[in-house]
């Protein structure tokens, strides 16, 4: 016998070896999948890969700590769905994650998708945490399976209605909206609150969430003298906005809702976003404790700044692991429990939930652009 053919049968009993040892160690880990659904290609792309980070983030953190549930060591991965924004394929992406057999979802992003998509989780009965999409019928429905770590429009588009009247003193307030669940949803709010308050609508005008050309609305307003316009609808299209009330020489205040306030729009809008103000979801991150770590950490992992989201979505990742820790299982029938009465620190501010899952200490942030970037001007509860 040679020496290269005694040396096989030890190399593959050796190599049994090492094949059985890890799989002896695994069996004692707790497999946890933990679902995840945004648009990851399409116009929104960025801001899903951006919440998808955010989760991500809080699944390495938790398996580096071998996080403990019951006397498991459990090992979390995420389970990621393309929803391309789309209300259909949203569905179908809820019913992916539910059969995949995820113990819970962190998603979606928008208001459109996450409506009838946490219809599917309610049914399944998996809890979904909303870490973006902010219409408030989201959590109106009673529903027992859906929780939001991010304030919702009623308090977000309300905050920016009463600023409209009570600070900024606009006599003739204009609205545009995108006709979306999440345009439509801030566009009511906001007009809901400036009429409580005693403000003037003077028109709302309808776009939707692919147009590029905004001249037939603002040339509508322009003929109402409007002094202040609010647009319900995301960064690309605000942008757009700016760019043709420069063009066509109006200087009526500009006032956004959520997904406004961020680099994108003052990179597309150029000089036209000077002096435009918007309200953000939660306090700037810079403001909170272990925000800039967050930041810095994100920026070394992914190797791109957070662009708005991800603080929510690890938020909502570490929600649904601290119930699943307290309860010691990944069953929501045994965590939902605990989940409904969690209390922790997050990154962006204190995660607690009302009884119907929206988030208890909702807040939200007037930005507004100074030379060219977004400066803080005041941070407000719900109103
Ligand atoms: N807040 C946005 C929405 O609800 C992203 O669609």
């Amino acid at each position: 016998m040679s020496l290269r053919k005694s040396l096989k049968p030890l190399a593959v009993i050796a190599g049994a070896m090492f094949a059985i040892a890890p799989l002896a160690g695994h069996a004692a880990d707790l497999e946890v999948k933990i679902g995840f659904a945004a648009p990851l290609t399409g116009e929104n792309a960025g801001y899903g890969k951006d919440l998808q980070n955010g989760v991500q983030m809080a699944l390495d953190e938790a398996n580096a700590q071998k996080i403990k549930i019951g006397n498991d060591t459990a090992h979390f991965t995420i389970v990621a769905e393309d929803d391309q924004a789309d209300p259909r394929i949203g569905v179908q992406a809820a019913q992916k994650l539910v059969d995949s057999g995820v113990a819970v979802v962190v998603g979606h992003f928008n208001s459109g998708t996450t409506i009838p998509a946490s219809q599917i989780y309610e049914t399944a009965g998996i809890p979904v945490i909303d870490p973006a999409a902010t219409n408030p019928v989201i959590t109106r429905r009673g529903f027992k399976n859906t929780f939001m770590v991010i304030s919702t429009d009623a308090q977000n588009a309300g905050n920016a209605g009463v600023y409209a009247v009570e600070t900024t003193k606009a006599k003739r307030i204009a609205i545009i909206d995108d006709r979306t669940a999440f345009g439509q949803g801030e566009a009511d709010e906001f007009e809901k609150a400036v009429k409580a308050h005693g403000g003037n609508i003077v028109a709302h005008e309808y776009t939707d969430n692919k147009a590029v050309d905004f001249s037939t609305q603002l040339t509508k307003i322009k003929s109402t003298n409007a002094d202040l316009i609010f647009f319900g609808g995301l960064d690309n299209q605000a942008a757009g906005v700016v760019k043709k009330m420069k063009q066509l020489g109006m200087n009526a205040q500009f006032l956004g809702g959520g997904g406004v306030m961020d680099a994108d729009f003052i990179k597309l809008a150029g000089d036209a976003a000077e002096g435009a103000q918007a309200w953000e979801y939660g306090r700037p991150l810079a403001s909170l404790a272990g925000g800039r770590d967050f930041a810095a950490k994100f920026k070394k992992t992914f190797g791109v700044d957070i662009v708005s989201y991800a603080p929510f979505g690890y938020d909502g990742a570490w929600a649904a692991i601290k119930a699943m820790q307290a309860a010691k299982s990944i069953k929501p029938n045994d965590y939902r429990d605990a989940l409904r009465s969690i209390s922790f620190e997050g990154v962006t501010g204190p995660i607690s939930f009302n009884p119907d899952g929206s988030l208890k200490s909702g807040l939200s942030t007037l930005y507004q652009v100074k030379n060219g970037a977004w400066v803080t001007v005041v941070t407000k509860g719900g109103s």
